[in-house]
């Protein structure tokens, strides 16, 4: 039995883990942990596959790192799923990519409850498939009062658009005389964004080399540490996450201050 139980721990926790385990300060976790999904047509195209079935793959990695930001305690984490620009890429593509959000909550929404994950969108609901809506806010409905990990995707999402949404609403504001130019701070702008239930996130992760931030929280990641890493999204495993989360907390934070 005990042997059994040995095997098992084994298989769920490899030495390779285990030293990232013991490189990781747990009571420095960042909070909020922000990636940017990126490289899954190439991952497809290197195998001589078509598009989609990188993002197939890319879909199935979520899971994995979804589990691995609960298990480090990881408070909020939010996934670029499909950005405003995403658009323009051909219909069949885009078509895909928004079937994504119903097929990975069909599959997976019973272990989010279980694992007391709450789903959380930012975004635009604007254009997205009714099919797609209804499967998010059935899972936000049903996780909304789950106590765990934060789950938020990006999807529809991009920054310029929700700063203008954002300098929309409180000119509206002003108009109408609810606030005052004077009082508009980071603090009022701030609270008009998708994101403004959320800690702007501590860690910036973006996969397949691509070194540009590609329209994503602007605002919100003025002071946030980047991490950048060739790996294609798909092969993209809870080592390299806890390797991104290492090299945080090797960095120094000041926010311009010593
Ligand atoms: C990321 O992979 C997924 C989305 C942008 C939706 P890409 O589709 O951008 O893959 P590459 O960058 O072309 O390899
Ligand atoms: C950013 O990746 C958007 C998502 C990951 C959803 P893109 O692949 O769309 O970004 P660019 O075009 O390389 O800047
Ligand atoms: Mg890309």
């Amino acid at each position: 039995m005990l042997e059994k139980f040995s095997k098992w721990k084994q298989a769920f926790h490899t030495e390779e883990e285990k030293q990232y385990d013991r490189n990781l300060d747990l009571s420095r976790i960042p909070k909020h942990v922000a990636i940017i999904m990126d490289g899954n047509g190439r991952w497809a195209s290197s195998r001589g596959l078509p598009r989609i079935a990188g993002h197939r793959e890319g879909m199935k990695n979520v899971n994995k790192i979804v589990r691995a930001a609960n298990a480090l305690h990881v408070e909020v984490l939010t996934l670029y799923a499909f950005s405003t620009e995403n658009w323009m890429r051909p219909k069949a593509e885009v078509d895909f990519l928004l079937s994504l959000p119903e097929r990975y909550l069909k599959s997976e929404l019973p272990t989010l409850i279980k694992e007391n994950v709450q789903v959380r969108i930012m975004g635009t609901k604007e254009a997205l498939p009714v099919h797609t809506i209804q499967a998010v806010d059935e899972a936000i409905e049903k996780t909304k009062h789950n106590t765990g990990l934060i789950l938020n995707f990006a999807l529809n999402y991009g920054s310029r658009f929700e700063m203008a949404e954002a300098m929309k609403q409180i000119a509206l504001k002003v108009e109408s005389g609810e606030l005052r130019a004077e009082d508009i701070n980071e603090d009022v702008i701030g609270a008009h964004l998708m994101s403004c239930q959320l800690k702007d996130p501590d860690l910036l992760i973006r996969t397949s080399g691509e070194i540009r931030l590609s329209n994503f929280m602007l605002w919100q990641l003025a002071y946030s540490e980047f991490w950048f890493t060739s790996v294609l999204w798909p092969d993209f495993n809870e080592n390299h996450f806890r390797e991104a989360i290492a090299t945080y907390q090797n960095r120094g934070r000041r926010y311009g201050g010593l």
